[in-house]
């Protein structure tokens, strides 16, 4: 007697964009874990604990694991303690992680990634407020001199050569992304990081082709994206993670922006829209709850043809299974809750009933 065929669930579908083939719709989402050597020849290199984070989370069935924010540049860390992608060194490590998730059947994915004005933090465990270069710290640089709160250091206003030195620094860590096995490149522009610093006009007052209109808000987003789509082979997807609001009131990024934006970004080689919110500005009010930046998601998807993946307060296999089984994203992306439960796809597939392959030494337990 052979055994009921497992249910259909949307989240358990594969799926293939350009020519990776992601074998279901439970993503994680990128988090630092600002656990890299901060100074010295292995500065922002990925050591025992970030192989062991991530080949846990491939282990438990993560069908692509994008990794944390990785620096394109050494003043492009959130914190001294980043990872970092700016020489052979991290390659040669990273490269360990990325065979781990391929042998286990999980598309690895990395977030590469400029922290603009918001460089030069400590550890959110320590507080995550600016260090200075007594503890490893520097200036940070962004598109105007506007500190990103009081207490945080006025940024050196970036010029034209400067912003260009730095698309090219995303080509580079793109280059050695592939080099170091990733199948999937996501541009980091949210979180009020250097590249969302540009989009916003509440961080961004220039007055040369860099700011002012949406098309020169715009423009640095696109040219580290046509950078990066120039060196990242056309067989692999590029991804680009946005804040689809700033949740300002007066002068800042809006929905409306983020859909027209999605359109460009697609002309423009970007596969897939991974859609958060905020961190550009303190002191706002964000109305969070369960999938609370589902919406902003589900409109791109509606009014554009550019896929998108929905982030934020998805902990339930039912609560992820209807998002995709409704249409309002193409993948979930599982921050929080996956390190709480590195073999959530696993439970997620026992709940939905769907199967997927367990490790063989696992077997009896499964
Ligand atoms: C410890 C931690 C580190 C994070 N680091 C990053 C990061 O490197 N890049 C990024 O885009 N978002 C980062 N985030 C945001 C997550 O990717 C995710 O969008 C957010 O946690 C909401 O999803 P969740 O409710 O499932 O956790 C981080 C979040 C946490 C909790």
């Amino acid at each position: 007697m052979s055994a009921a065929p497992a249910a259909f669930a949307a989240l358990f579908a594969p799926w293939t964009l350009r020519s990776v083939t992601i074998p279901n719709r439970v993503w994680m989402a990128p988090m630092c874990q600002y656990s890299a050597e901060a100074f010295g020849p292995n500065a922002g290199v990925a050591d025992d604990w970030h192989f062991a984070h991530y080949a846990a989370r491939a282990t438990g069935g993560t069908g692509l694991i994008i990794q944390e924010a990785t620096a394109v540049s050494p003043e492009g860390r959130i914190s001294p303690y980043d990872l970092g992608i700016w020489n052979d060194t991290q390659v040669e490590a990273l490269r360990r992680i990325t065979s781990f998730l391929k042998a286990r059947g999980t598309v690895p994915g990395i977030q590469i990634a400029h922290a603009g004005r918001k460089a030069s933090t400590d550890r959110t465990w320590k507080g995550g407020g600016p260090v200075g270069p007594e503890a490893h710290g520097w200036q940070p640089l962004a598109p105007s001199s506007l500190a990103f709160s009081e207490g945080h250091p006025v940024p050196h206003e970036l010029t034209v050569d400067g912003i260009h030195e730095i698309a090219g620094q995303f080509a580079a860590a793109a280059e050695r992304a592939l080099a170091a096995g990733y199948e999937v490149v996501e541009i980091h522009g949210a979180h009020g990081y250097l590249i969302g610093e540009f989009l916003s006009p509440h961080s961004n007052r220039r007055t040369d082709a860099y700011g002012g209109s949406f098309a020169n808000r715009t423009r640095f987003a696109l040219e580290v994206v046509d950078a990066v789509r120039a060196v990242w082979p056309e067989e692999l997807p590029l991804f680009f993670r946005i804040s689809a609001t700033d949740w300002l009131e007066e002068d800042g990024w809006t929905a409306d922006e983020t859909v027209r934006f999605a359109q460009l970004l697609s002309a423009h080689g970007v596969d897939l829209l991974d859609v958060s919110t905020g961190g550009l500005a303190p002191h706002v009010t964000i109305p969070v709850g369960p999938g609370y930046q589902v919406p902003f998601a589900a409109r791109v998807k509606a009014e554009t043809a550019l896929p998108v993946a929905a982030v934020g307060l998805i902990t339930e296999p039912e609560q992820a299974e209807k998002i995709l089984a409704n249409g309002e994203a193409d993948a979930v992306l599982l921050g929080r809750e996956l390190l709480r439960d590195p073999y959530w796809a696993r439970r997620a597939a026992a709940e939905l009933g769907a199967e997927i392959p367990a490790p063989a030494p696992y077997h009896r337990s499964w």
